[in-house]
């Protein structure tokens, strides 16, 4: 029987990339999106209702799709919003949106396919980061809290749920074509005209002025299917050739660093190696 994945965020971009790219490798694909009818008809996919700030949506996603194939085999994290600008001029309410989504959302839809995956002692939750999630950049300082957040969650995650059979992988991507990049080509009147936006005004027009290249979002799906194929024993994967340079050139740790320092400390390596209490 083919393997079963829910992935969030899946009307548009990267995540419907994947979406297309999993179904037409054989997987039953549940794409999550907002809207009902926004999931493209040719997709491969069958559509999901799916906010990943709503609790009841949550539940409701991950019981349709448990109910229709005995469980998800395969959960992608990938819905996500970008906020450009300097800190300073930062709008709380739209840094707490990113948080809420980025962040919270990732851990209350895994929190939700997490006890099935554990009864059924096998699983794997796939996180869409970035390389905002490694490095922090002026005028990506929101972006790049919610995806260092994501990243330390998802490190203690995968130490805490590895002795249940199930595995996490960190897909830290470089650029992609989709619309996170252009929505950002809007920004700049918003930012000058907000609080202390004119300050950082240079920065704003100088990084939105860039030209900057992206490859599509095929590119990427077809990285992430092969994760979902064959999942790597390393928690980090580059996605891209700009995060394959990244990696490379700041020697990114690939997540053995988390693991060796909870392996040493006494009080958890024990759950980690899947022992008794010492
Ligand atoms: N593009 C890049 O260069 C890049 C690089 C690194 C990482 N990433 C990551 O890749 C992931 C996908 O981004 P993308 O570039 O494909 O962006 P995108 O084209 O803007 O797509 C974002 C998706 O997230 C969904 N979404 C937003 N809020 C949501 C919510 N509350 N609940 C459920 N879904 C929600 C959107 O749904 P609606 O259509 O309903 O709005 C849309 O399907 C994100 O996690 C992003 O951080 C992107």
């Amino acid at each position: 029987m083919s393997r079963s994945v829910l992935i969030s965020g899946a009307s548009r971009g990267l995540g419907l990339a994947t979406a297309r790219e999993l179904a037409a490798r054989g997987y039953r694909v549940f794409a999550g999106v907002r809207a009902s009818g926004a999931l493209p008809a040719d997709s491969g996919a069958g559509e999901v209702l799916l906010d990943v700030t709503s609790q009841s949506s949550v539940d409701e996603a991950v019981e349709r799709v448990r109910l229709e194939t005995g469980g998800i085999d395969v959960l992608v994290n990938n819905a996500g919003l970008h906020a450009f600008g300097a800190l300073e001029a930062a709008d709380e309410a739209r840094f707490r949106e990113l948080l809420e989504v980025n962040l919270l959302g990732a851990w209350r839809l895994t929190r939700a396919v997490l006890p099935d995956m554990r009864a059924r002692g096998s699983g794997h939750v796939l996180m869409v980061s970035s390389l905002s999630g490694l490095v922090g950049l002026p005028a990506d300082g929101q972006y790049a809290a919610s995806k260092f957040a994501l990243e330390g969650m998802s490190e203690s995650l995968a130490l805490e749920v590895q002795r249940f059979g199930v595995r996490v992988t960190l897909l830290d991507a470089g650029p992609y074509d989709t619309d996170m990049l252009r929505r950002d080509e809007n920004a700049l009147q918003l930012l000058s005209s907000g609080r202390q936006g004119a300050a950082y005004e240079p920065l704003h027009r100088a990084l939105l002025g860039q030209k900057r290249s992206a490859e599509p979002p095929r590119n990427a799906a077809g990285i992430i299917a092969s994760v979902v194929d064959d999942p790597p024993d390393r928690l980090r994967i580059p996605i891209g050739p700009v995060a394959e340079q990244v990696f490379a050139s700041l020697e990114i740790d690939r997540g053995e660093r988390a693991r060796r320092v909870a392996l040493q400390a006494a009080s958890a390596g024990w759950w980690i190696r899947g022992e008794e209490p010492e």
